[in-house]
C-alpha cells in the first residue's frame, strides 16, 4: 500500500505539469549540490486527499537557503530569506515554494517558544503537529517520489483521524487545539478519542498564561475562514472545554439553535467569511460574558481593529444605556432606540439571540418596527427644496423621525407640514 509506486503515479496524476517541472528543477539542483529535499507537511497530505496545492513545503537536509538561491536561477520569482531561521521562500504567480533547513525543536517549558537545532528529516518531522501533517516525498533523483513515512501519517489520512505524535504535543503548542478543530472541519476529519483526552487534560493546566494571542488570533482567524458552519465549531470548541485558552473567565450558555439563528442572520444581511473581522463575529457569543468587564484586556492583548473595538463599545453603550433605563417605558424611549438605531447590524444579529429579558423584547420589537419610523421625505428631496437650507436637512430628519417615534406625524402629508413649519419658524 505504501510502495514507492503509489506514490509516483500519485505525483504524476495529481500534480499539474507547471508544478511538475518546478520539482524537477528542485530535485535536479538538490542532487547538484548533494542535499537531500523533500516534500513536506500540508502539501503532501492535500495531495494525497486531492486536493491541488500551490504552496509547497520543502525541506532540506543542509543549507536551505543555499538551494533556493540554486533553484530560484531557473525560476526567477521573487526571493526572500530569513537568516536566521536558515529558511526562504521563492514565489511566483503560479506557485509558493518555502524551503526550510531539518530541525529539531526544543521547549523550555510549555507553550514557550521552542529552541531551535539544525537535524535530519525524522526529527523535523517529529516536531510537527498532527500525524497527517508528517508524510514527505523525497526529491532527489534516486528516490524521486518516494513517501516517507516515520509515523503512520498516510494510514491516519486513510481513516481521516487527527492525532498527536506524543502526549505532550497540546501542552507545549496549545495552538495545535484549535489546529486539531480546524482540520476536522476543514478535512472532514475526526480527533482522535485519545487525542480528545489530551485536550481535555491539557486544559486542565493554566495554559492560558504562557499562551502566545498573536499566534491564537491567527488560528482562531483560519479556522472561522473555512466556510464550515461556525456554530458547529464553537459547540466543539465548548465539547472540548477550549474556550479556556481565550480566557480563563468564560462563562458560555447558548444553544446551537441559538448560534445558528445567528449566523443565519448574518448570511442573509450579507456578513461571511471574506470579512475582516468575521473571527471576531465568530467568538462574540463565546466572549460576550466578559467582554464588560474584560475589554481592555482584549483590546490589548489580543489587538483588536478600530473597528472591533466601535463593536465592542457601541454595545457596551448600548447595554449600559439598557440597564439604567430599564425600569422606564423603554419603548417609549427615543434615545434608547437611536442608540440601538447606530450599532452595526451585524451586532444587532447578535443581540437578537440573546435570552435576556426584557433586552430580547425590546430588540424584536425594534426590528420590528426601526422602519415604521423612517422618515418618507429622504435627503435628496429636502435638498432639492429651494427654502430648505442645508444645514438644517440633518435636524429636519432626526425631527422628523422623532415625531414619527412618538406617533405625532404619520403620513406623508404629515411630513410636508411638519417641514413648512419648521421652515417657517427658523426664518
Ligand atoms: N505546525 C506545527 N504546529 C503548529 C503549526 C504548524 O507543528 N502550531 C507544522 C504543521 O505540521 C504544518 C507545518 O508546521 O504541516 C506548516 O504549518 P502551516 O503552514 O500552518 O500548515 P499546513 O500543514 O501547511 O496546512 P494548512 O496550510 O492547511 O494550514
Amino acid at each position: 500500500e505504501l510502495s514507492t509506486k503509489r506514490v509516483i503515479l500519485d505525483l504524476n496524476v495529481r500534480l499539474d505539469q507547471r508544478i511538475k517541472d518546478y520539482l524537477e528543477i528542485i530535485s535536479n539542483v538538490s542532487d547538484k549540490l548533494s542535499l537531500k529535499s523533500f516534500l513536506v507537511g500540508g502539501c503532501v497530505r492535500d495531495l494525497l486527499l486531492n486536493i491541488q496545492s500551490n504552496d509547497m513545503d520543502i525541506v532540506v537536509e543542509g543549507d536551505a537557503i543555499k538551494l533556493a538561491q540554486e533553484v530560484n536561477k531557473y525560476i526567477n520569482g521573487e526571493f526572500f530569506s530569513y537568516e536566521k531561521f536558515r529558511t526562504a521562500t521563492i514565489k511566483n504567480e503560479e506557485i509558493k515554494f518555502d524551503f526550510a533547513s531539518a530541525r529539531t525543536e526544543f521547549y523550555s517549558c510549555p507553550a514557550a517558544k521552542p529552541l531551535i537545532e539544525y537535524s535530519d528529516l525524522h526529527n523535523d518531522m517529529y516536531r510537527r503537529d498532527f500525524s497527517i501533517n508528517t508524510l514527505a516525498i523525497s526529491l532527489n533523483k534516486d528516490s524521486y517520489g518516494k513517501m516517507i513515512d516515520f509515523f503512520g501519517g498516510y494510514e491516519d489520512i486513510k481513516i481521516k483521524r487527527i492525532r498527536v505524535l506524543h502526549p505532550l504535543s497540546y501542552v507545549e503548542d496549545p495552538t495545535r487545539i484549535i489546529r486539531a478543530i480546524r482540520f476536522e472541519f476543514q478535512l472532514g476529519f475526526k480527533i482522535d478519542k485519545a487525542d480528545e483526552e489530551l485536550i481535555k487534560n491539557a486544559m486542565e493546566l493554566k495554559l492560558f498564561n504562557v499562551i502566545s494571542f498573536d499566534v491564537l488570533k491567527e488560528e482562531l482567524k483560519l479556522m472561522f475562514s473555512h466556510g464550515s458552519c461556525p456554530a458547529l465549531i464553537i459547540m466543539r470548541m465548548k465539547e472540548l472545554n477550549v474556550f479556556k485558552l481565550i480566557h480563563p473567565k468564560i462563562s458560555f450558555n447558548f444553544s446551537l439553535d441559538k448560534l445558528k439563528g445567528y449566523f443565519s442572520c448574518l448570511k442573509s444581511e450579507g456578513f461571511g467569511n471574506n470579512l475582516k473581522e468575521w473571527w471576531f463575529l465568530c467568538i462574540l457569543p463565546i466572549i460576550y460574558n466578559i467582554l464588560k468587564s474584560e475589554d481592555r484586556f482584549f483590546k490589548r492583548k489580543w489587538k483588536f481593529t478600530k473597528k472591533e473595538i466601535l463593536y465592542v463599545e457601541k454595545l457596551k453603550k448600548f447595554l449600559f444605556k439598557f440597564s439604567r433605563k430599564r425600569s422606564q417605558n423603554i419603548f417609549k424611549d427615543f434615545d434608547l432606540f437611536e442608540t440601538l438605531e447606530g450599532i452595526p447590524s451585524e451586532i444587532i444579529c447578535f443581540l437578537k439571540i440573546l435570552e435576556e429579558k426584557p433586552l430580547n423584547d425590546y430588540v424584536l420589537w425594534f426590528e420590528k418596527n426601526k422602519n415604521v419610523f423612517k422618515p418618507l421625505t429622504t435627503g435628496e428631496e429636502l435638498s432639492n427644496r429651494s427654502d430648505v437650507k442645508p444645514v438644517f436637512i440633518g435636524e429636519i430628519l432626526k425631527n422628523l423621525k422623532k415625531e414619527k417615534f412618538f406617533g405625532n406625524i404619520s403620513t406623508y402629508e404629515d411630513e410636508l407640514k411638519f417641514i413648512n413649519k419648521f421652515i417657517s419658524e427658523k426664518s
